[in-house]
């Protein structure tokens, strides 16, 4: 592994000298970039607790939690008395990917705007007391709160005179999309016969989101959502039907998390409707401004278990998405729109990412990343290999990915472009399954406890100047987590510190200068809280994250965003108490109310004195 390191550092220096001659005297002696600045900030110390730690001279706040009566009507929560109907108008369960837009729409405010929130699953033991439980499993009552407490919250927020931000319950733009939200399916599959079921014989309309992980933000202001382990809600064998196979690549096997789904909703027995999963494991796009448009189902971007949907505007105009399908030995995915983005045409924009090639990463040994196309008729995706047209390469981009010779990779999450760099920067929470022989350059560490960072580098040049369409990038290993005092193998490019080692990095947000903010998922089980770490990724502090904010026992931290002046950091605190119930919980955060289990809940983080974060 070291040997790999070095040579990477040494190809890295070969590229530049290789373009030595052309090179500008800007490239050569260019000033420290802000994405190069230390981060500014009293670092916290690592912990593990029932309560939130934030660095010193910050707040972080609790914002919006789960039961928060968000749209107008809602009843206030009651958490011995819920019900479907009150679940549909209150802020859901397990918040994730959370988005700040700006209002009015089109502005930089950074005062008041609409959070986009994602609901990713629920968690009956910590939702219902014990006592509601029966050892028969759910209730259809129960099933169907369940139902509601998934998908996104649309929320106004604003901050108030002191400074604090304040959730404008039941503003006028405040939406629920649910597991009862009706959405249009669109491009390359909508219509296909294999997205035809019993309640839609057209193909084109599903009812519901499920499994919402991260996402993104388009250039017209919608956002994207991640339909991630989709799998776990669907019950049932289809081993009659020709879905079996692909039902089998995605991990419907008849045993779900979600077993009581299928016992009272017909649709999630793949015995009795084979083709529900393949209207789900799509990126969904939403406008958030609208509270009466349709969500759409955007088939183009290829079907899997999608962690996000980070968008960035290439150069040339055209829109590029990058995916991680988050399972071990899945694949890092690209979609470059055909169409240019046109910001005097916002309805042409709409249907952007109905057309375009979607491609999966191969990572070479010699630190080129090669993007494969997932074109119907093109290389081994033919009639030959079961591939009818474009839809069944979509809704088998797996298989296809395969076929193409993708690179198995550590659970891929966030694939994140960096505006300031031109860069990406894709994290891989990591992979206990990894055998030595299945080592590789880009996956480096067998039965990888901890996970990694790899920076993708498109050429072109830097910032604006990188081409995210193109065919061939070069990527290189960003660090290697774990703690490099033990026998981790753990790597970073700058010495890093005893609450600076991180493990299991998930999302990835660039803040306005272009520092790397990376959430964790999994550092309860190495003794410390999960939690947010930043670090510059350019000069003397590349790689040398620092703690920022950990989150209570049981709990992950996901979500994170910045509103557009760096002041507020968003970020979500989800599935507090996890191992523990809802009578005893191992944390009642945040309430801290011996009536109130724990809540899922967002916080905003601000500066004490109101400046600009770190
Ligand atoms: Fe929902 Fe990949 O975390
Ligand atoms: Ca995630
Ligand atoms: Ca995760
Ligand atoms: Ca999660």
């Amino acid at each position: 592994m070291a040997r790999r390191l070095a040579r990477r550092a040494v190809l890295r220096g070969a590229t530049v000298l290789g373009l030595g001659a052309a090179l500008p005297a800007i490239v050569l002696a260019r000033p420290a970039a802000a994405a190069g600045a230390d981060l500014g900030f009293e670092e916290l110390r690592k912990g593990l607790d029932e309560r939130h730690h934030v660095a010193g001279g910050y707040r972080a706040s609790p914002l919006l939690r789960w039961g928060d009566p968000v749209v107008a009507g809602a009843p206030p929560f009651d958490p011995f008395n819920q019900s479907a109907a009150a679940q549909e108008l209150q802020f859901g369960y397990n918040c994730d990917y959370t988005a700040f837009l700006p209002l009015p729409r089109g502005s930089a405010a950074s005062d008041r705007g609409l959070l986009a929130v994602n609901h990713e699953t629920t968690n009956a033991g910590l939702i219902f007391p014990k006592a509601a439980l029966r050892r028969d499993g759910l209730t259809r009552a129960q099933v169907g709160i369940e139902l509601a407490a998934h998908g996104l919250s649309i929320v106004e927020i604003r901050r108030d005179g002191s400074g604090a931000w304040q959730p404008v319950l039941g503003g006028p733009l405040n939406r629920r999309i649910t597991m009862g939200t009706e959405f249009r399916i669109a491009g390359p599959a909508a219509g296909h016969e294999r997205l035809r079921t019993g309640a839609d014989p057209s193909g084109r309309r599903v009812i519901g989101t499920l499994n919402n992980c991260a996402g993104g933000v388009t250039p017209w202001g919608t956002v994207l959502s991640a339909e991630e382990n989709f799998d776990d809600y669907f019950s049932g064998h289809a081993s009659a039907s020709p879905e079996a196979e692909n039902h089998r690549r995605i991990g419907i096997r008849g045993e779900p998390q979600y077993p009581d789904w299928g016992q009272h909703f017909a649709r999630f027995d793949v015995a009795r409707e084979p083709n529900e999963p393949n209207r789900f494991g799509w990126i969904v796009e939403i406008d958030p401004y609208d509270p009466r448009s349709v969500p759409v189902k955007r088939t183009a971007l290829g079907r899997f278990k999608h962690e996000g949907a980070a968008t960035i505007l290439n150069k040339d105009g055209r829109v590029v998405v990058y995916s991680g399908d988050d399972e071990r030995f899945e694949y890092v995915y690209r979609f470059v729109s055909a169409g240019r983005f046109d910001p005097a045409a916002p309805a042409a924009n709409a249907e952007l990412l109905d057309s375009g090639v979607l491609s999966v990463a191969r990572f070479e040994e010699d630190g080129r990343l090669v993007w494969l196309p997932l074109v119907f008729g093109e290389g081994p995706l033919t009639p030959a290999n079961g591939f009818k047209n474009q839809a069944d390469v979509l809704i088998e981009a797996r298989h296809a990915a395969d076929l193409l010779g993708a690179t198995p990779m550590d659970r891929p999450e966030d694939i994140e472009p960096n505006p300031a760099t031109g860069t990406v920067f894709a994290s891989f929470t990591g992979n206990s399954k990894r055998k030595p022989a299945q080592v590789d350059a880009a996956n480096p560490r067998p039965k990888n406890e901890f996970g990694h960072i790899l920076e993708l580098v498109p050429p072109g040049g830097r910032g604006a100047e990188a081409d995210h369409a193109a065919e061939v990038f070069r990527w290189e290993v960003f660090l290697l987590a774990g703690d490099p005092a033990k026998d981790h193998h753990a790597f970073y490019p700058s010495a890093v510190g005893a609450d600076g080692w991180l493990v299991n990095p998930d999302n990835l947000v660039a803040d306005p200068q272009g520092r790397l903010w990376i959430a964790s998922d999994g550092a309860g089980s190495s003794g410390f809280a999960d939690g947010l770490w930043a670090t510059a990724v350019e000069g003397p502090a590349r790689g040398r994250p620092r703690h920022f904010f950990r989150v209570p026992v049981g709990a992950e931290l996901t979500g994170p965003s910045f509103t557009p002046d760096g002041s507020t950091l968003f970020a979500s605190v989800q599935h507090p108490g996890q191992g523990s119930g809802f009578d005893t919980p191992s944390t009642r955060w945040p309430d801290f109310d011996a009536g109130m289990p724990p809540r899922p809940s967002v916080v905003a983080i601000t500066r004490e004195d109101g400046g600009p974060i770190a």
